[in-house]
């Protein structure tokens, strides 16, 4: 596949990184996943907007505009297409970049190594409860640091989180703060329907302000009467939903149908899912 390093189109075996970069030596660096469906991104802006957010927080100093990253993420879907097929992703990882000795410090007078590449997805989900992609989830102690609103490439907190999952023989993990409240997945957000009502932890520091939370956030108070809200949910209200949804941009809208072994209310895909996915579907671009 054709790859985006450093301002150049090549082909992926061309592409070389030094192992002096910070973002290996320190995960000193921040990442995007952008999604496309027959070659139009999902919420391409507030992605880029995410981006340049974590890389200023980090003092990362790039130079890139919105424009910029359209070009690269388009040139990207019009490279792979016919190789990779019309469902694509677009990872971008910019990292402080390569200095000559390693230091903690930030160095002087380096440019962020800046990478993007396609990778093909799952097709399109779609607002029907037999088709739906369902997951299993097991519960846990969040253990990660207390800066999980930035899009770090340092994610061994996630990765150890994820496998914890995967060695229990789920597909994801819930996580939940020193108070006992909710504040997401491994690699997803988590929406918790109870009685008519959609709740999803606030942002903080504790948690990845999501562009799928935003997206399906913006288009249920804007095209639904669904009461919709954003507050602190416990563990015993995870334990008694009627539905609860992980978001990502992969996954859209994932309906869970077991935690920790125990069924997720009656144990199917729920109504109020099918209506925020359609709503979803018809509303994203
Ligand atoms: N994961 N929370 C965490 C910790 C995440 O890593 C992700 C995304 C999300 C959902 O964010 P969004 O809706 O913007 O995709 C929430 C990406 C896709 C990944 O690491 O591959």
């Amino acid at each position: 596949s054709t790859v985006y390093l450093n301002g150049q189109f090549i082909l992926a075996s061309d592409a070389k990184i030094s192992p002096m970069d910070r973002g290996f030596l320190f995960g000193d660096g921040i990442y995007e996943v952008i999604p496309s469906y027959q070659g139009r991104f999902v919420g391409f802006e507030p992605h880029i907007t995410r981006l340049h957010s974590g890389l200023s927080q980090l003092s990362i100093h790039h130079g890139k505009t919105l424009a910029d990253w359209t070009e690269i993420c388009q040139s990207l879907l019009n490279h792979n297409r016919a190789q990779l097929g019309n469902n694509l992703a677009v990872y971008i990882q910019v990292s402080r970049g390569t200095d000559t000795k390693r230091n903690h410090a930030f160095p002087l007078n380096i440019s962020p190594t800046i990478f993007a590449y396609a990778f093909a997805i799952a097709a399109e989900p779609v607002p029907d409860k037999a088709k739906a992609h369902t997951y299993n989830v097991i519960t846990g102690n969040d253990l990660r640091w207390q800066r999980c609103h930035i899009k770090s490439t340092s994610l061994l907190g996630n990765v150890l989180h994820y496998q914890q999952g995967v060695e229990q023989g789920a597909h994801e993990i819930l996580l939940f703060d020193r108070d006992g409240n909710l504040t997401e997945g491994a690699a997803v957000n988590v929406f918790v329907i109870k009685n008519g009502e959609i709740a999803t932890p606030p942002l903080s520091n504790k948690l990845l302000p999501g562009i799928t939370r935003l997206l399906l956030l913006q288009i249920l108070r804007q095209h639904s009467t669904l009461n919709v809200v954003e507050r602190d949910i416990s563990f015993e209200e995870v334990m008694a939903a009627d539905e609860i949804w992980l978001t990502s941009s992969s996954k859209e809208i994932a309906p869970v149908l077991k935690v920790n072994d125990t069924p997720v209310g009656n144990g199917e895909v729920g109504d109020i899912w099918l209506a925020a996915q359609r709503l979803f579907s018809a509303h994203k671009y």
